[in-house]
């Protein structure tokens, strides 16, 4: 019973051993792995006062405190101490001020427009204060996300807060991935899912409000859902909209949702040098690095934040600054390099919310994704080279092109005020004050940027026949919807009359570009759809299947032609890819072994599981043809039909409808076999217009699997283009 002094500190053990127990405890806390920079001394000293008493009636009871008991109080206690942190933080976020105010506007007004800076706390915030005031009672609570990236880890932030865990409460679904429950009452998720749920429910009646939120960013399916959430308001007048945004051109939005009442607050704004370069960098990538070299020499303390335009920029620049800032020396401060982008693991993302630690300095690779979606805080420096990845579309051609390009004034202003928001800052833009007058005010909505086939299917199966009178805020391009009808009429979606038919309903279930729903549902004609839905999974990962160490690409080339041998094309090689992984037992050695990444793997066994029970929805057996590759390639040719391009005399080769040259992309495994048919999943434009991911194709089955896209002659002559547009005026 009795209690002694050790350290200062009351003993509340009886026993001594049980209080060494508890200090080691203690220091396994505080110098414990993963946790080691976040638990600051203050934080223990809470958890000593906060638990001695609790642990000494215990003792005083004759609890058994064994180590492992003390541990779990000494978590326990810590969660609670960082819980009670965060709630402070909640309070001090600009948004907090106008709490009540927002309640009530929303409870006054059914649609309300949110203006507010970024990093305010519109997004991790509102739907919190409605769960409070009891909105999620009466159904959940959406908010939608143009990005992936921002949807899982502004779910995960706001699981923090509430001190749940994520996937309970708070959730977030984004494409192939739910992370939500039958408990899950704050959902965030991507636009385009809530497009998606507009299928399996069209009046969204398990939500009570919906937060469409980031639409400043104007991607396509936020547009589309304006349009569709504006029509469930009209109908049910029980649910609450909110519209946010982090830019002040807020009227358009007030305008098309009938004059909705605009709800604007100040953010906390210090003031930010600008510093424009005297002349015209010739190489921004260069003039960045050399950037974040200097501030860190010379500047005082604060993380900088670099905006670059795509993961493999941020690669570059990351390996040059590792590699550059091992020889600095012991004199100068730790860097601490951390990037993020879409494509980047839950697990490492979380590594840029990190706080930096005493006498170092982070620095933040991030694509555009960090110019309104991400707030880091600590942000001192912002260095922008004034470009962004644009993806435009032109209906004429057919053609996707993902191009750098310079961003508009709008963007320029978002990425300068990063650097303001804990305190003075400043902002190297990297290009002059010429080049910054030249750009655009705002940079176009992607909705009159790209292919609208997918939107379309989905509009058509929600049963809206005339597109050309849905309530778009900007309207697409005639000539765009024109060519995502004929897309979709070609494929079979829809008749000549432009009504879905029942093969565009059934591809209408499937989260993937209508040629790729095309193929999976032509395989079960095949007998293939299980290899059909490995390949399909593995082309939805995109392009990060395998890589290339910089001191070993002749070995990762090698182990890469492996899976080409025959000359089986890249779709075939995808799919040896899976299936030598499976086979292994799904082994990460042999993946390390291969020179394929784990993570991309795991993704694509995600998917295609997925996959798999779609197609048990629509009622397609799962069926295995593994030695018939031609099945296979026909398969595929059913939906990609509109993807070919036939070889010229000069080695290029020129696609079939519409004419234009094409080239095989160097990473494909039919780059030096130049087969005279080749089929492509998609002709990109960088440098030239390549082709990437090709198999070679007969041009019989052209005419076999759409002769009323392909005619003979048509296959023949590469010129002569099948005049469907007279049947097409009448969609
Ligand atoms: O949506 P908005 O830009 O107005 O702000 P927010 O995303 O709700 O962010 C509010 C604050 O939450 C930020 O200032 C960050 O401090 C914090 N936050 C975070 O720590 N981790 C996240 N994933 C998101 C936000
Ligand atoms: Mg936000």
């Amino acid at each position: 019973r009795d209690q002694e002094c050790v350290g200062g500190k009351m003993n509340p053990f009886a026993e001594q051993e049980a209080w060494e127990d508890y200090q080691i405890g203690k220091a396994m806390l505080k110098y414990g792995s993963k946790n080691k920079r976040q638990i600051s001394d203050d934080d223990y000293q809470f958890v000593f006062e906060d638990q001695i008493d609790f642990i000494k009636t215990s003792v005083v009871d004759g609890y058994n405190t064994d180590n492992e008991e003390v541990s779990k109080l000494l978590e326990k206690s810590k969660a609670k101490s960082a819980l009670e942190r965060l709630q402070e933080e909640r309070k001090s976020l600009p948004i907090y001020s106008y709490r009540d105010e927002l309640l009530q506007a929303i409870q006054d007004y059914q649609v309300v427009v949110i203006v507010g800076e970024t990093g305010s706390g519109k997004t991790t915030q509102i739907p919190q204060y409605l769960h409070e005031a009891g909105y999620t009672k009466r159904g959940k609570i959406g908010c939608t996300q143009p990005r992936r990236v921002a949807a899982m880890s502004v779910a995960a932030r706001v699981s923090h807060e509430m001190g749940v865990k994520l996937g309970h409460e708070v959730g977030y679904s984004i494409r192939f991935e739910d992370c939500t429950s039958e408990k899950t009452v704050l959902k965030y998720m991507t636009d385009g899912m809530l497009l998606r749920e507009f299928l399996a429910e069209p009046d969204l009646e398990s939500y009570s409000v919906l937060m469409v939120d980031e639409t400043h960013e104007r991607t396509l399916s936020t547009d589309i859902l304006f349009g569709l959430v504006k029509d469930v308001a009209r109908s049910r007048p029980d649910l609450k909209l909110l519209i946010s945004s982090a830019t002040l051109d807020a009227e358009k939005f007030s305008d098309f949702f009938d004059s909705a009442p605009i709800f604007s607050f100040p953010g906390r704004r210090y003031p930010i040098e600008i510093n424009h370069t005297k002349a015209p960098e010739a190489d921004y990538l260069d003039a960045a690095i050399f950037t974040v070299l200097n501030i860190h020499v010379k500047e005082e303390p604060g993380d900088i934040l670099v905006f670059l335009t795509g993961q493999e920029e941020i690669e570059t620049v990351e390996e040059n600054l590792k590699h550059r800032t091992k020889g600095l020396g012991t004199k100068i401060a730790e860097l601490i390099i951390c990037p993020i982008y879409a494509n980047l693991p839950i697990e490492l993302q979380s590594k840029i919310f990190e706080p930096t630690p005493e006498g170092a300095r982070k620095v933040v690779l991030a694509t555009n994704i960090a110019e309104t979606s991400l707030t880091i805080d600590g942000i001192k420096y912002v260095i922008d080279p004034g470009f962004c990845k644009m993806k435009s579309y032109n209906p004429r051609t057919g053609m996707e092109s993902l191009l750098v390009a310079p961003i508009s004034k709008a963007s320029a202003n978002q990425r300068k005020g990063r650097a303001g928001r804990t305190g003075p800052g400043k902002c190297f833009r990297l290009y002059t004050v010429c080049s910054y007058n030249d750009l655009e005010d705002n940079s176009t909505p992607e909705i009159k940027r790209t292919n609208l086939a997918n939107v379309v299917l989905i509009l058509k199966s929600l049963g809206i026949h005339d597109l050309l009178k849905f309530d778009f805020m900007d309207s697409p391009t005639p000539e765009a919807l024109m060519e995502a009808l004929e897309l979709l009429f070609s494929l079979n979606a829809l008749n000549e009359r432009g009504e879905l038919t029942t093969l565009g309903r059934r591809m209408a279930e499937f989260p993937l570009d209508p040629m790729l729903s095309k193929a999976i549902v032509a395989s079960d004609k095949y007998k293939c759809s299980d290899e059909m839905i490995s390949i399909a999974a593995m082309l939805s990962v995109g392009n990060s299947i395998f890589y290339r160490p910089k001191d070993k690409q002749v070995h990762a080339d090698n182990a890469r032609m492996n899976f080409h041998s025959g000359n089986v094309g890249d779709h075939i090689a995808l799919l040896n890819v899976y299936n030598s992984w499976k086979e292994t037992g799904y082994s990460t050695q042999w993946c390390y072994e291969n020179y394929v990444q784990v993570r991309s793997m795991k993704r694509a066994r995600d998917i295609r599981d997925q996959l798999e029970g779609l197609l048990e929805r629509v009622g397609i057996e799962l069926t295995s043809n593994a030695n018939d590759l031609e099945s296979i390639k026909k398969a595929i040719t059913s939906g990609f039909f509109p993807h070919s391009a036939r070889l010229q005399t000069n080695g290029s080769y020129r696609t079939v409808k519409p004419p234009q040259a094409a080239h095989i992309h160097p990473s494909s495994g039919l780059a030096q076999v130049l087969p005279r048919w080749v089929l492509y999943h998609e002709l990109v434009l960088t440098t030239k217009a390549y082709m990437r991911q090709v198999t070679e194709l007969k041009r019989e089955w052209l005419v076999d699997i759409a002769p009323h896209w392909y005619q003979l002659k048509d296959a023949e002559d590469s010129g002569t283009k099948k005049k469907s547009r007279g049947e097409m005026k009448r969609l």
